[in-house]
C-alpha cells in the first residue's frame, strides 16, 4: 500500500511521506534556523533534479528523459493509478457520462473498465506514444469500440460541437498549456455537453500549498510535467461559467499530492 501511494504521484515518496512524517512538522515546529536548513536541502535537491534533467535530455540521439517518460513512466503510472480508492472515483464519475465521448489524457486506459454499458463507443487521446502498448492491450480486452489517437489536448483536430461528454482524470495537472486545453474541450463539446473531471491540485491549506509550490519543479521532472500546485477550480471556471465542483482529500492520503477536485462543467445551450 505504501508503495502504491508512492507512485500516485512519483514525488510522494520523497515529499508526501516526508510531509506527513517529519519535514513539514519540523518546519511548523522548529525555529527559523531549522526551517531555513530544511528548505535549503529541498532547494538543493530541486536544483540537482533540474540540472540532471537538462544534462540527460541534451545527449544526442538517445534521451534518457525520453526513455523514462515513454517506457518507464507509463508502467509506473499504470501501477500507481490503478489503486482501488481511485477506481471508486473513476466509476462514480463515469456513471453519468452520455452520448459521444472524448477522453483526454487516456494514459494506459484505466478508465475503460468503468464506462457504463450504454457507452459503447469512445474517442481517446494522449500526447505520450509511450502509453500505447498498455493502452492498446486494455482496448483489445474491452468490449467498447475505442478510437485511439496520439494527440495533444491543446490542439484537437475534431470539429466544434462534436461531443456530448469530455472526460479527464488526473490529467489537467500535466498538460503544458492547460488553459488552451480547456478552450479546446469547450470548443469540441456540443451545447449542453458536459466536461467530467477528477484531478489533483492545489490544497486549501496554506502550509501544504507552500510545499506544493516548492516541490512542483521536482515533480515536473519526475512525473512528466505534473504540477502539484494547479488550482483546478480556477482553471475550469476560467473557461466554463457553469461548474459543479468539490474539493476533498481521500482518507489516509496526503493532501500534498491527493488534494482532489471532482466535478462537472457544462457548456451552455446555444
Ligand atoms: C497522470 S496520467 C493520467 C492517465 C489517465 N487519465 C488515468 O486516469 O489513469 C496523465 C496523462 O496525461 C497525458 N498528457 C499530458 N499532457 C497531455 C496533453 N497535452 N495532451 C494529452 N494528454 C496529455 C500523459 O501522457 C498521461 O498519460
Amino acid at each position: 500500500m505504501i508503495l502504491k501511494k508512492l507512485f500516485q504521484s512519483p514525488l510522494l515518496f520523497f515529499a508526501g511521506e516526508a510531509y506527513e512524517g517529519s519535514v513539514l512538522s519540523t518546519v511548523e515546529d522548529a525555529a527559523t534556523q531549522a526551517r531555513s536548513r530544511t528548505w535549503g536541502t529541498v532547494e538543493s535537491v530541486q536544483q540537482l533534479f533540474l540540472a540532471l534533467s537538462q544534462v540527460i535530455s541534451c545527449s544526442e540521439g538517445f534521451s534518457i528523459m525520453g526513455f523514462y517518460s515513454q517506457v518507464i513512466l507509463p508502467r509506473l503510472l499504470d501501477w500507481s493509478l490503478s489503486d482501488a480508492t481511485l477506481a471508486k472515483y473513476r466509476q462514480a464519475l463515469l456513471a453519468d457520462v452520455q452520448g459521444e465521448v472524448l477522453e483526454i489524457g487516456f494514459g494506459t486506459g484505466l478508465n475503460l473498465a468503468y464506462y457504463p454499458p450504454h457507452i459503447n463507443k469512445i474517442t481517446v487521446i494522449d500526447s505520450n506514444p509511450g502509453m500505447n502498448s498498455l493502452a492498446k492491450k486494455r482496448i483489445r480486452d474491452s468490449n467498447k469500440a475505442v478510437a485511439h489517437y496520439v494527440l495533444s489536448s491543446e490542439s484537437l483536430p475534431m470539429a466544434e460541437n462534436s461531443f456530448d461528454s469530455v472526460v479527464s482524470t488526473w490529467t489537467l495537472c500535466s498538460i503544458a498549456n492547460v488553459e488552451q486545453a480547456l478552450k479546446e474541450i469547450y470548443r469540441v463539446l456540443k451545447p449542453g455537453g458536459k466536461f467530467f473531471f477528477v484531478e489533483h491540485g492545489l490544497s486549501d491549506n496554506p502550509k501544504v500549498q507552500t510545499w506544493q509550490h516548492r516541490l512542483t519543479p521536482i515533480q515536473k521532472v519526475i512525473a512528466d510535467g505534473c504540477h502539484l500546485d494547479r488550482n483546478i477550480e480556477q482553471i475550469v471556471k476560467g473557461q466554463f461559467s457553469q461548474v459543479e465542483i468539490e474539493q476533498f482529500t481521500p482518507e489516509k492520503m496526503p493532501d500534498l499530492v491527493t488534494h482532489l477536485y471532482r466535478g462537472v462543467a457544462t457548456k451552455p445551450l446555444a
